[in-house]
């Protein structure tokens, strides 16, 4: 059984659909803080299959001890975290007691339990303003400009220590580049509350009228036509590569760290063309001023993830924006209408 932390979330949710499908039993830990329940009974319709869900908190270490204790884990998921890099910087604090402190108390669980096999959301910010592109594993992490970032280097730090205390850990820190999409179906998909601080999703809600219009940041970058460009993942590519990094940790101890990312870039505006396309709206933008924190480029080199875990990219972009298209055409108010 796996204990999925932060299932009901965007990315939590698509990967739900997955380990179902592989017939995995799931059990779910969400406080619901940033999603919905409704994604979750959505995947269990989708996929007619049943999970355990638990509306509660990371950071309950007595609630960890019962689950534990009650279910048979053979190894965690984890997801669960807050993500918003402006929130972050205005409320340091909270990310550190939400990401830092509730991945520690996670593992603190995890360890009495002796079960000793974790996923872990990473993130490519870890590596900062990149030294090399494409961005391979080894290239050095930087101190983050953001509490969100640190949030990220301080868990992989934590877990890469705990492993040289006690080699019986397994643990996966899968640094993502830009999860976007949604599932075929176009059942779930990402649902950010209040303005979006990310690209595709600002796109898809002016695409259905509820925002006037992209603020593209900056167009003077040293890039093809000036504007920032970003490895974007199809987030059902992303949860299969979780399930074979969950395949591979199962029969090996250590501490291994993979990219997932799909190998391109593409630039703001190579996006709102290609959403355009997908959905046949008009993307109206226009240029402002650079986003403070922002770097010119970052995408990945995904080749370590192809020779170890046997993993590539299977969705190109026109996959990633007519999804995209799908699931906010048909929840024009995500999961809240
Ligand atoms: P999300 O906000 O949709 O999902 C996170 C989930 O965790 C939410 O359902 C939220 O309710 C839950 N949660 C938060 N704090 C919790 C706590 N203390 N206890 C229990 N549940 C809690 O975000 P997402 O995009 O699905 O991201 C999932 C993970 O991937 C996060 O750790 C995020 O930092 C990481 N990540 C995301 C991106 C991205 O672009 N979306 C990029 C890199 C890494
Ligand atoms: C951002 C975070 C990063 C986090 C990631 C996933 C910052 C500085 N970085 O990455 O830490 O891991 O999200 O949550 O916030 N853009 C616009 N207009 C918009 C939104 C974005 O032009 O309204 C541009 C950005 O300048 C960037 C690109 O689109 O060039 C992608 O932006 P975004 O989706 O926010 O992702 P990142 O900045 O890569």
């Amino acid at each position: 059984m796996i204990l999925l932390t932060g299932g009901a979330g965007y990315i939590g949710s698509h990967m739900l659909c997955e380990l179902l499908e592989a017939n995995h039993d799931v059990i779910i830990l969400d406080n619901l803080s940033n999603s919905s329940v409704e994604a979750v009974k959505r995947v269990e319709s989708l996929t007619n299959k049943h999970c355990t869900f638990i509306e509660g908190d990371i950071r309950d270490r007595q609630l960890l001890d019962d689950i534990f204790s009650q279910h048979s884990i053979d190894s965690v998921l984890h997801f669960a975290g807050l993500k918003a890099v402006g929130e972050s910087a205005e409320k340091p604090l909270m990310y550190f007691e939400n990401n830092i402190t509730g991945s520690l108390v996670l593992l603190e669980a995890m360890k009495a339990a002796n079960v000793k096999k974790i996923v872990f959301s990473s993130s490519a910010t870890v590596y900062g303003d990149p030294e090399q592109l494409p961005i391979t594993e080894d290239c050095p992490t930087s101190m983050p400009t953001n509490p969100y970032g640190y949030t990220k280097l301080a868990v992989e730090q934590m877990m890469m220590q705990l492993v040289q205390s006690d080699p019986a850990w397994s643990v996966a820190a899968l640094r993502y580049f830009n999860p976007v999409g949604a599932h075929s179906s176009g059942m779930i998909g990402e649902d950010p509350q209040g303005v979006p601080n990310n690209l595709l999703p600002y796109i898809a809600q002016v695409s259905v009228g509820r925002r006037d219009k992209l603020s593209v940041y900056g167009n003077d970058y040293d890039t093809h036509d000036g504007t920032g460009v970003r490895d974007y993942i199809h987030v059902v590519d992303l949860a299969k590569g979780h399930l074979r990094a969950l395949d591979y940790i199962a029969d090996k101890t250590g501490y291994f760290v993979w990219n997932l990312g799909t190998g391109n870039g593409f630039s703001v505006l190579d996006m709102v063309k290609a959403f355009e396309n997908a959905s046949g709206k008009k993307i109206p933008y226009q240029v402002v001023d650079r986003r403070e924190g922002d770097i010119a480029a970052c995408f990945a080199d995904p080749k370590k993830a192809a020779v170890e875990l046997g993993w590539t990219t299977q969705k190109n972009i026109d996959d990633m924006m007519e999804d995209t298209w799908r699931w906010q055409s048909q929840n024009p108010q995500g999961y809240g209408n």
